[in-house]
């Protein structure tokens, strides 16, 4: 088997569907693993590992489990990085992008520009970090999530002992950021390949909402991308060592634009709708780099 992608949803999901039929087109046979139903083993000191019946192991893999990704998945990806298996991205990279604060960090250190945040594990650090942050509208976001779902405006101090009480698990901590209000504002994601842009689209948010997620809207169209932006998605890929990342930035061509998360696997459905790219293919010809 030349490609696995390494996922817990079905065949017809978009990004399996796709990659599939641009494997196929390709010539290259790709296979969708399960990372739950594989069995790492280490034997007289040899790493091993079962895949499937007898499709035998890939020779390079994406994987694709997005944000929800679990301990157990990163044991499992770490185990194929050990056996020297090509992974696109690799663990390390993976475990930094799944986490929106250490993100934040990696490209702070970078020199990216992100906006004003802070990480809080308890009440007490929350009300301290609202004020270090210059008070509210603040933004605060789990700092495991996708799809807009764990991300909250958050107005004043009713607001957030509310949410606290909801959302603070303190093992996991919260991320409180400056709101970067929707007037002017440009929501823009940019798929970086191999140190590239691939595409890139521009989301609107839904009436009522600040969240442009195109989970949450479905509404996705392309964008002539500013020099300065497609800079700064390819430098904060590289800085996350992301082979291949989704790049959110919010801004607009006055102020600059703020990253404010480097997804590891995005899905594409929208900015192929937006742009007619073939987005899968440019996936499986990066892969295939690594046969
Ligand atoms: N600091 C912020 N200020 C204003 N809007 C924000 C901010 N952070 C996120 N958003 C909005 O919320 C959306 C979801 O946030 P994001 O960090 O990308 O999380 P997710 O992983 O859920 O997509 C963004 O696309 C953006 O529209
Ligand atoms: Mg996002």
């Amino acid at each position: 088997m030349d490609i696995g992608v390494l996922t817990a949803r079905d065949k017809d999901y978009h990004p399996n569907r796709r990659l599939k039929e641009a494997a196929i087109a390709k010539g290259l046979t790709l296979a969708l693993i399960d990372p739950r139903r594989v069995s790492p083993v280490i034997a007289s000191g040899a790493l091993g590992m079962k895949v499937g019946k007898n499709n035998g192991m890939p020779e390079v893999i994406l994987p694709r489990q997005g944000a929800q990704i679990t301990e157990s998945s990163m044991v499992v990806l770490s185990h194929l990085h050990a056996m020297g298996i090509p992974l696109v991205n690799d663990p390390a990279s993976i475990l930094a992008a799944r986490n929106k604060f250490l993100t934040m960090q990696i490209l702070a250190a970078d020199g990216i520009k992100v906006p004003d945040s802070a990480f809080v594990n308890s009440v007490a650090g929350f009300f301290e970090a609202v004020g270090q942050l210059g008070g509210y509208p603040l933004v605060c976001k789990k700092t495991i999530g996708r799809k807009g779902r764990g991300v909250f405006l958050v107005k004043g101090k009713e607001q957030a002992a509310d949410l606290m009480e909801k959302q603070l698990v303190s093992s996991e901590g919260l991320m409180l950021q400056r709101f970067i209000p929707p007037g002017g504002r440009r929501d823009l994601r940019v798929f970086v390949i191999g140190g590239k842009v691939a595409g890139a689209m521009e989301i609107f948010a839904p009436e009522g909402d600040f969240r442009a997620n195109f989970s949450i809207s479905g509404k996705s169209m392309p964008v002539d991308l500013p020099g300065k932006a497609a800079k700064t998605a390819i430098q904060s890929a590289l800085a996350m060592g992301l082979e291949i990342a989704g790049v959110d930035l919010i801004g607009d061509a006055e102020n600059g634009y703020f990253v404010i998360e480097a997804n590891y696997a995005p899905g594409f459905r929208g900015l192929e709708a937006a742009t007619g790219i073939d987005i899968a293919a440019k996936i499986i010809d990066h892969a295939a780099s690594f046969l």
